[in-house]
């Protein structure tokens, strides 16, 4: 209360012991940008699984008022929750109980860009969308791009240390950010917002905050390197008759597209008819290749758009060949690539609109990451939670499965009409433990939050988990920052 009174010349402190009406309250909240009334938006997640209950939602404006937050919460052993654009999909960005919401929103200010070197630094609350638009009308584009790019905020992305559709090509946030400007539980601010491509001066800590998913401070500043937009642009889509034959176009892929490849996602057939049934004006570029089982999704960025395209044609000649696909289109025009694309970036929300997810974002090997959707699956039906031909008593509606081939990522996607603990308990542990006997990651991208806390011995040693504590325990020793989610 006393930093908050501080901002306002005492009246928060009259507030807090209720001499004020509610008018009063509304004014300086609102200055504040603290929202007292209709919190439902910051309490709920993308998805509609995870729910909070916090009661105060801090909207900071600048980093010395983030610092002045925290520094009061950590005195007052009070809880804290950072929350981006609240697209995350683990219940990382919305409160377990009654933790105070730090929302990033207004910290959305580029500060520069570097129109020789390609680096944009900015505040952490950013659209991912308006960073793109920003540096794209300066001839460069964001190395990191998702479906949720236009509500999602950069510092988000950091904390959940996103992959997106091209990571295969611009590689991970531990390679594109240069510099972060994060503050510690304690109100400490650590600056390091570096411009430079190289710094070898003692630890990195900086790497730390990349997919820390807020437990270790909160992002408020970011410096990151974007690559120069490509002049030439394409995009194929492929009709695949099985999974051994999208490895085998994404093997031919790397051998013809190699240095220009820039995407290689996958998805099954059951996700293209979701994104048909619920996305109503997205039409199949490949109409009558219902007998493939999977559709493949292939980017290529270069300079020189008929090299490009004679490599992509030479390509598609050989796969059609060797009978790895039963049939392609490549897009002619922006018009396509953008269809196209927007077919696999609304698989998420085609299930969304389905009924209720179970969501499994996981690492395998190449080789058995399909055999996920299909152990899972039988599974189900093993257990009776899922009846194919009973649609009626049948607890769940889909099993299905698309992800970013190029990165080893699958999205196991379980929709059921309603979430129900027989379904969980089917999946869970059940897709964990298939996911650590093949060397998998129970988390490839989205991280952990809420969801997978307790299950992180799956992916990790115990040694590690002790260190990973032992870094907590020293920045946020009151263990306010995002608590009840992992390294509780
Ligand atoms: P939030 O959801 O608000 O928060 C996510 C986590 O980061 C929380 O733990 C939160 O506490 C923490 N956090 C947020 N901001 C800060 C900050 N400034 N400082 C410290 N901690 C912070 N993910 C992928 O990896 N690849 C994809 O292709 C992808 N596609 C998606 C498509 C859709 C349609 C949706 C809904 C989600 C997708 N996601 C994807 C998941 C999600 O991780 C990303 O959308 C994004 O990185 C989350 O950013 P956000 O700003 O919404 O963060
Ligand atoms: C994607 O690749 O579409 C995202 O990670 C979101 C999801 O898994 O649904
Ligand atoms: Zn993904």
């Amino acid at each position: 209360i006393s930093i908050l009174s501080h901002w306002c010349d005492g009246k928060l402190e009259i507030l807090a012991e209720d001499e004020v009406n509610n008018e009063d309250a509304e004014s300086i909240l609102g200055k504040l940008g603290v929202l007292e009334f209709d919190l439902e938006s910051y309490n709920v997640d993308w998805m509609k699984k995870y729910k909070g209950k916090s009661e105060i939602v801090l909207r900071p404006k600048s980093v010395q008022e983030v610092s002045e937050v925290l520094k009061y919460c950590n005195s007052e052993n009070l809880a804290v929750c950072p929350q981006g654009g609240n697209t995350g999909l683990v219940g990382g960005g919305v409160s377990v109980f009654d933790e105070i919401i730090i929302q990033l929103g207004r910290m959305n200010e580029i500060r520069s860009f570097d129109e020789q070197s390609g680096v944009a630094v900015c505040d952490a609350g950013v659209i991912l969308e308006n960073l793109d638009n920003f540096v794209g009308e300066r001839g460069y584009m964001c190395p990191l791009d998702l479906g949720a790019k236009g509500t999602c905020q950069i510092g988000g992305n950091i904390s959940t240390n996103a992959g997106g559709l091209r990571l295969l090509r611009y590689g991970s946030l531990h390679g594109t950010v240069l510099g972060l400007e994060v503050v510690l539980a304690d109100g400490t601010v650590l600056n390091n917002l570096s411009m430079l491509r190289k710094d070898n001066t003692g630890l990195d800590l900086k790497q730390l905050f990349i997919g820390a998913e807020g437990s270790l401070g909160i992002v408020t500043g970011v410096s990151i390197l974007t690559p120069k937009k490509p002049n030439s642009v394409n995009v194929a889509l492929l009709a695949v008759p099985n999974y051994e034959f999208v490895l085998e176009n994404f093997k031919l892929a790397k051998s013809h597209l190699g240095e220009i490849l820039s995407a290689f996602e996958f998805f099954d057939s059951k996700s293209l008819q979701l994104v048909l049934k619920h996305l109503n004006q997205l039409r199949n570029p490949l109409p009558n290749t219902e007998d493939s089982k999977f559709y493949v999704l292939l980017e290529t960025h270069g300079s020189n758009f008929e090299h490009d395209q004679e490599k992509i044609e030479m390509f598609l000649e050989a796969a059609m060949e060797k009978e790895f696909c039963s049939n392609g289109s490549l897009a002619q025009g922006e018009g396509q690539v953008r269809d196209i694309w927007a077919i696999r970036e609304g698989i998420p929300e085609a299930c969304g609109k389905e009924g209720a997810v179970y969501k499994y974002d996981i690492s395998l090997p190449l080789k058995s990451l399909y055999s996920l959707c299909e152990v899972v699956e039988k599974k189900l039906i093993n257990d009776k939670i899922y009846l194919p031909n009973d649609f009626e008593n049948s607890l769940v509606k889909q099993v299905l499965g698309y992800g970013h081939v190029g990165d080893g990522n699958i999205h196991l996607n379980i929709s059921a009409k309603q979430y129900d603990s027989r379904v969980l308990n089917s999946i869970e542990p059940f897709v964990y433990e298939f996911t650590k006997k093949n060397q998998g990651s129970i988390s490839a991208e989205h991280g952990l939050g809420v969801m997978k806390g307790k299950f992180i011995s799956y992916s990790k040693s115990d040694e590690m988990i002790t260190v990973m504590k032992n870094i907590k325990n020293l920045l946020d020793p009151n263990g306010i920052m995002n608590p009840y989610k992992f390294l509780v």
